[in-house]
């Protein structure tokens, strides 16, 4: 199993008020899986996907990556585990306005320090089908362009996951629906996917739906058939 999430429970205090955004939550999954994740805000989503990332320690509760606990690691062994192993996606594409589409690409393998870099930065932007855009800058770039230059910066590391939350929320439908094809296309290279949304259209292209409410896994199972439709809205 590469994720493995037991009774997971997270609670933050803020002053004397205490929240508990995840109340014993079990999520397994394996390696090669595309699981998407629906539930209404605040729900805890983005507290779970933080805490699968490595981003945030749990309150309670198990977490294993690749078999190994992570609850009780310290920040320098989760962020080097974050560096290794996950890629990140979020709604706002969180790229660095005053670098190229290259040089925020080439980001996470600088933190890495690994070789060949700017190699491997282009080749990650070639798969996303942005080779011609490598030296414009994001302000230069389309919506769904930038958002696909934070994917392959994502990929950069070759992560074992890619944890994408909300990541067509900024996005129109056909833009988001390109979005999505780069995404099965990763899964079908073999990167596990575990995406957060709110459009039942985004999820049915994920193999499995885990669904939470209050903080709680209420179901997971199938993802129903929504159809993929074209020229709708997908916020
Ligand atoms: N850093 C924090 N400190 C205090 N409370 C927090 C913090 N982060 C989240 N929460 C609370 O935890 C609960 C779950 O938040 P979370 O962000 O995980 O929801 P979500 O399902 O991602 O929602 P959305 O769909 O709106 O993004 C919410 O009630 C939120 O207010
Ligand atoms: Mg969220």
């Amino acid at each position: 199993m590469l994720v493995e999430v037991r009774d997971l429970t997270k609670i933050y205090v803020t002053g004397k008020l205490e929240v508990g955004a995840l109340q014993g939550i079990d999520l397994a999954i394996e390696e090669g899986e595309f699981v998407a994740i629906m539930g209404p805000s605040g729900s805890g989503k983005t507290t779970l996907m933080n805490i699968i990332g490595c981003l945030d320690r749990p309150t309670a509760g198990t977490y294993k990556l690749a078999g190994r606990h992570a609850e009780g690691l310290s920040d320098d062994q989760l962020a080097e585990i974050r560096g290794k192993q996950i890629g990140f996606v979020f709604q706002v594409y969180n790229l660095l306005q005053q670098a190229t589409a290259l040089q925020n690409v080439e980001l996470p393998l600088q933190y890495a320090r690994v070789g060949n870099q700017r190699q491997r930065a282009m080749d990650a932007l070639a798969k996303l089908g942005l080779a011609d855009r490598a030296h414009h800058l994001p302000s230069e770039l389309s919506g769904g362009q930038q958002q696909r230059v934070a994917i392959a910066r994502s990929l950069v590391n070759e992560p074992s996951i890619i944890l994408a939350d909300e990541p067509t929320g900024n996005l129109d439908s056909r833009t988001g629906a390109e979005v999505m094809d780069m995404f099965s296309q990763l899964n079908e290279d073999g990167i596990t996917l575990i995406l957060v949304t709110h459009d039942a259209r985004v999820a049915s292209y994920a193999d499995r739906l885990g669904e939470c409410h209050d903080g709680k896994g209420v179901s997971d199972g199938p993802v129903p058939d929504s159809g993929k439709v074209e020229g709708e809205e997908t916020n």
